[in-house]
């Protein structure tokens, strides 16, 4: 039983500020406790996006949202009483199964919180133990040119296409 999600919905935008309004705009459908996983190349835009969907979700400004890489994880929406929590992660650097566990990805799904995935791909099977169930959204993420984007979202219960 592990047929593809179905496609939900497609969007293009022609400039970064763009995605950044659709961050904002998707950013509603996103009731924690949910994960949302950005799937695409470097240089797609999953930070960008992120940028207005934290801000779609009151949690923080779009220019306090930095890329995670080095830190691997930041949390935004603690300080401010009518935002949910949002996580935000990138997995670049993950290299391995056991590289993941220490983040507690389950830890903060539990707290009824948001939590986006940049190169969400590497979750793998390994989300189907930590994260039975859980509502999860796949965001992908193509660059179409230089300043193009499409992003296209799905919605799975507890698999995340793999691409290959
Ligand atoms: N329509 C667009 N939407 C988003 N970014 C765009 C668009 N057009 C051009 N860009 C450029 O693409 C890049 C996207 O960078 P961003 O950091 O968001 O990508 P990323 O997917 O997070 O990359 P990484 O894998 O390195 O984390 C930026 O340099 C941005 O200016
Ligand atoms: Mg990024």
């Amino acid at each position: 039983m592990s047929s593809a999600p179905e496609p939900l919905v497609q969007y293009v935008t022609h400039s970064p500020e763009e995605t950044i309004d659709l961050g904002r705009k998707i950013a509603g459908q996103f009731n924690p406790p949910v994960l949302v996983l950005l799937l695409g190349d470097l240089g797609a835009g999953k930070t960008t996006l992120t940028k207005g969907i934290v801000e779609g979700l009151g949690a923080a400004a779009m220019a306090d949202v930095t890329s995670p890489t080095f830190t691997l994880i930041h949390e935004y929406g603690m300080a401010r009483k009518s935002s949910p929590r949002v996580y935000h992660i990138d997995l670049y650097r993950i290299e391995d199964a056991r590289d993941l566990m220490t983040l507690g990805l389950d830890d903060l799904l539990a707290e009824n919180a948001v939590v986006l995935i940049e190169w969400g791909e590497k979750l793998g099977s390994a989300m189907k133990r930590t994260f039975p169930g859980s509502r999860t959204v796949e965001i992908h993420i193509s660059s179409i040119s230089d300043t193009t984007r499409q992003f296209e979202l799905r919605e799975a219960l507890t698999e995340v296409s793999n691409g290959n």
